[in-house]
């Protein structure tokens, strides 16, 4: 019973995250293409830089984008970091819920790095937080004031931090703390510097100050930043369903051409909403399609390993006994299952119930090693080799 409210929090909980995300993420988009949309017109008000026409649901809209701020400000000014925070938030619970609790078997994977539960939690926070003292530092570096350099530097960071999440934690864990880790900077971006700063042009506005106008340059970079991120945050943040994407010794690569076919894809739609022809900004796509083309062959299963041997019933449910069933059996034996049923419903305690699965069983344990989870009973790959026999057969 318990394990079932549990399982509707965790629900109810990333439904709200999905719900403030696409809120966040939807911002972004518009803000961004709003502001590469504005154009110089005979009548202006004075201070402003363009303006632009929008029609959406029934209505028309006329914005107007001043080139530092306008000399007064109304009150029922509107902010937007709310969907920010809370999306950092649900993430953090979610991440809590689903990957904190049960450390030890979704985080650790004792053929990459024996640890205990606590300790991949303490490593997990200190790698989250390092990445974002890392991008901070480079963008207030003097790196920070070239764009292609600190592009480049952003994104040998985060695969360098892919790197080490792959040698630390399981394919699973190293991918959700990629998006995690981008996750955290983007939030970092609007809370420490995005809204800070705006706060401070504000503040000198109502005070009758010039505002200065590189805070607001340096918070338009930052969100420039979180639009150019958040295609491969997206992609990160499902990964968890593809084992195919983590359960191999080049995972770190998927993460690099992820986040470049991503930020390729994003920067061919930015630069067309700035008014380019698509011709001219057209090499970026034949570009991010050969980054994913690249993803697809490195993460390709491995055909036939060791033949097709005949196993038997008997020696392929030897296998299953050893690292399946303590957790698929309908009364699990693992201490972490004991009380909420087998995993997903998944029972593999006789031969017509790992029939039954006998694609899941494919991709989870023979063609990916997501299964068994955490891998703490140490299925080698001959075993994984005879149960892809077994399966093949049938
Ligand atoms: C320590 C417990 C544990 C062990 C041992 C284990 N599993 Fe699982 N299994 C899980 C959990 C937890 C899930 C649900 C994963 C999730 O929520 O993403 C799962 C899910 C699955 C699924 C469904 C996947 C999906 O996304 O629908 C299959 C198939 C599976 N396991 C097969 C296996 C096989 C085969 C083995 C043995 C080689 C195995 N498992 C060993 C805990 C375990």
């Amino acid at each position: 019973m318990s394990a079932f409210v549990i399982d509707w929090f965790n629900l109810f909980l990333r439904w709200f995250h999905l719900i403030v995300g696409i809120a966040w993420i939807g911002a972004s988009f518009h803000f961004v293409w709003l502001d590469f949309s504005f154009r110089k017109r005979e009548t202006m008000n004075p201070g402003v830089y363009g303006t632009s026409w929008l029609v959406h649901g029934g209505g028309f809209y006329h914005v107007e984008k001043y080139q530092v701020a306008p000399p007064s400000l109304p009150d029922d000014l509107h902010w937007f970091k709310w969907e920010a925070y809370l999306t950092f938030l649900s993430g953090f619970l979610l991440m809590v819920a689903q990957y904190y609790v049960n450390a030890s078997s979704f985080l650790v994977d004792p053929q990459i790095l024996v640890m205990t539960g606590p300790e991949a939690v303490v490593i997990s926070l200190f790698l989250l937080f390092s990445g974002w003292v890392g991008y901070d530092f480079l963008c207030r570096s003097a790196i920070g004031r070239h764009t292609g350099w600190l592009a480049i530097s952003v994104f040998a960071l985060i695969v360098l931090e892919g790197v080490l999440f792959t040698h630390v934690f399981s394919g699973r864990g190293a991918f959700i703390h990629t998006g995690a880790m981008i996750g955290t900077m983007m939030t970092a971006n609007v809370f420490r510097v995005i809204i800070p700063n705006q706060r401070l042009v504000t503040r000198d506005l109502l005070a009758g100050r010039d505002p200065d106008a590189e805070l607001l340059r340096i918070g338009k970079q930052r969100s420039l930043h979180n639009n150019y991120l958040t295609l491969p945050v997206l992609l990160f943040m499902v990964s968890n369903h593809y084992g195919f994407l983590y359960n191999h010794p080049q995972a770190w690569a998927v993460i690099a051409l992820i986040v470049l076919a991503g930020g390729l894809i994003r920067h061919f739609i930015n630069r067309v909403d700035a008014g380019a022809t698509p011709s001219s900004v057209f090499w970026t796509l034949p570009l991010a399609a050969c980054g994913l083309m690249a993803t697809i062959i490195i993460t390709a299963p491995q055909s036939g390993s060791s033949g097709h041997r005949d196993v038997t019933d008997a020696e392929m449910m030897a296998i299953v006994g050893t690292h399946c069933s303590s957790c698929h059996a309908p009364k699990p034996r693992h201490e972490a299952f004991r009380d909420s049923g087998p995993p997903k419903g998944v029972l593999l305690d006789t031969v017509a119930h790992v029939r039954q699965n006998r694609q899941g069983v494919m991709t989870q344990s023979v063609q990916g090693r997501i299964m068994p989870l955490g891998n703490e009973s140490k299925m080698t790959d001959e075993e994984r080799a005879t149960l892809g026999a077994w399966l093949a057969a049938r």
